[in-house]
């Protein structure tokens, strides 16, 4: 079993996610998956993480999980071209999708990033779920603190581990319940 995923972050925040995801498949297929098989693909499943512009190709994989960081309602340029450039190949796995960045209370919209019917419309995505994310004005550029400024947005940490983890658990489930079908 082989799971890619693939994530498109600006801050790094988006990348732990997707590094937290990809531990928790890695940990529910190891300890779930009964060695009867005498495959070792199947008892040492590998997951692997990438930032989507250095990402392979997701037809060497059996299952993908791709996410990004929604900035102004849509998520980033690389995560979108990933899903254009490789929908047929995508349209044929099992696919799961993250978006991060709700700040607290913040102005900014909590719900699927705008463009997102247009981008799932020829796929066929297992799950998608919004996860809260990270601010540290420090961190940002001039433009983007005068975005924050604006919409009074605090600065924290919004992401939420105990979801992320239970997220990740569900997805090596189905994996695991594909695998004995
Ligand atoms: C300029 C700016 C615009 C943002 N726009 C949105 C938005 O529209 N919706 C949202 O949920 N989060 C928004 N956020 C919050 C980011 O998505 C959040 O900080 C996320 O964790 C950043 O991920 P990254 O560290 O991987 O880049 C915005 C943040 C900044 C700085």
């Amino acid at each position: 079993m082989r799971v890619l995923v693939a994530y498109a972050s600006k801050h790094g925040s988006t990348a732990e996610i997707a590094q937290s995801i990809a531990d928790g498949i890695r940990h529910g297929l190891t300890v779930t998956t009964a060695p009867p098989v005498a495959d070792l693909e199947f008892i040492v499943p590998t997951v692997n993480v990438w930032s989507v512009e250095d990402a392979p190709e997701p037809g060497d994989f059996d299952a993908v999980v791709i996410g990004s960081a929604v900035y102004m309602g849509r998520w980033l340029h690389s995560a979108r071209s990933y899903l254009k450039e490789h929908a047929n190949a995508l349209a044929c796995l099992p696919l799961w999708l993250f978006s991060s960045g709700p700040i607290g209370t913040m102005g900014l919209s909590d719900a699927e990033p705008a463009d997102f019917v247009e981008l799932r419309q020829d796929l066929a995505v297992e799950d998608h779920i919004v996860f809260g994310g990270r601010l540290d004005r420090h961190s940002l550029h001039l433009a983007e603190k005068a975005v924050l400024v604006a919409l009074r947005t605090p600065d924290g940490d919004f992401r939420d581990w105990a979801a992320i983890a239970q997220w990740s658990r569900g997805i090596a489930a189905s994996l695991n319940a594909g695998v004995r079908a």
